[in-house]
């Protein structure tokens, strides 16, 4: 059998037993790896369409298709996502870096973000929820449940339809992540972070630990 990518254990750190148990208790972290980098739009109370980024949130189901974003109540975008029930989720690619950073910088309450970026919305055509033209990959959303976890809300958004750009899209319509670069967050290092290496075959590599 022909190995399309390094073995697992290939050019990774594995630890010994004895070095895994040299562990120290890092106390209630909150925190994974990887982190998407979701730039979450919606649109105002007066029309204008707004952007943030959220680290917090990723798939929740895959039928009926859903995702979660965990946002903060003082945010703008809570407001918008209380009142419009509709938002969208954007993924940025590397070389969006710098704006997907100012998209978690400032409020739109203060400041139009698309605008200062020269980045273009565009009215979904599912939901009422802008999603921005120039990131390759673009999820229109519902909001169909909501939960107060304290310092967060968790917001569960059925997705009514994805808009990806036609060349990051194989024959069988799944998206080509590793063409498209997307940008992930490293929530440890608070840093972006380039796509990384593919290490194997998923639901394969791990077959054989399965005894026959
Ligand atoms: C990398 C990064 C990740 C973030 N993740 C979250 C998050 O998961 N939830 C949240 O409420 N705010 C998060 N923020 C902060 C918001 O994006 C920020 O408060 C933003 O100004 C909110 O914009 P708005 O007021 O226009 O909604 C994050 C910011 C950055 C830079």
């Amino acid at each position: 059998m022909s190995h399309r990518f390094p073995r697992p254990g290939q050019g990774s750190s594995r630890l010994s037993g004895t070095e895994a148990t040299m562990k120290q208790s890092a106390g209630r972290l909150g925190l994974l790896f990887p982190n998407p980098v979701l730039v979450v739009g919606t649109y105002d109370q007066r029309g204008e369409p707004n952007v943030a980024t959220l680290a917090w949130g990723g798939i929740a189901s895959s039928g009926p298709e859903s995702v979660s974003i965990a946002v903060r109540p003082s945010r703008y975008t809570f407001e918008a996502l209380k009142r419009t029930g509709a938002f969208t989720v954007n993924l940025p690619s590397v070389a969006y870096a710098a704006e997907a950073d100012f998209f978690g910088m400032v409020s739109g309450r203060t400041i139009r973000k698309l605008e200062a970026t020269g980045l273009t919305p565009v009215h979904g055509e599912f939901v009422d929820a802008p999603y921005i033209a120039e990131f390759p990959y673009n999820m229109e959303c519902e909001v169909v449940q909501s939960l107060d976890l304290g310092q967060h809300t968790l917001f569960i958004g059925e997705v009514r339809d994805v808009k990806i750009d036609e060349t990051l899209i194989d024959e069988e319509g799944n998206p080509r992540w590793g063409e498209a670069k997307i940008l992930g967050f490293d929530s440890g290092m608070r840093a972006y972070r380039a796509p990384g290496e593919v290490m194997g075959d998923a639901f394969s590599i791990g077959r054989k630990f399965i005894s026959s």
